[in-house]
């Protein structure tokens, strides 16, 4: 299964990624590094430096066609950010 992963640098987010990547899955991520940090990223993911509250995420879907997301940040607005829609954003 194809998996984008969204906060994929982050702890919790990162931990997620290499369990998914174990299992034989393939794993995109897409983090804005607000807190995440490049080193925790596995070399196996393609990685999209972005923040979900961006347009540019709709391009991401398109090109990638996930089969799945998952979440590993806080939603926008529980940490002072607000994105178009979704939850937070605006
Ligand atoms: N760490 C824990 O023990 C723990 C326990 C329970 C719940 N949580 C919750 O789980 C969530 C993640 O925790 P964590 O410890 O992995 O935090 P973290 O800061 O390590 O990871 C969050 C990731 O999301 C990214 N991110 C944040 N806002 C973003 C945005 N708008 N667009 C794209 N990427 C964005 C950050 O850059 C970071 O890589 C938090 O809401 C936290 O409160 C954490």
């Amino acid at each position: 299964m194809k998996i984008l992963m969204t906060g994929g640098a982050g702890f919790i987010g990162s931990n997620l990624v290499d369990g998914l990547l174990a299992a034989g899955h393939e794993v995109v991520v897409v983090d804005n590094l607000s807190s995440g940090k490049r080193e925790n990223l596995n070399p196996q993911v393609r990685f999209y430096e972005l923040d979900i509250c961006d347009m540019g995420l709709d391009q991401v879907f398109a090109r990638e066609r996930p089969d799945l997301t998952g979440r590993g940040h806080p939603w926008p607005g529980e940490n002072g950010r607000a994105a178009a829609g979704l939850p937070g954003c605006r």
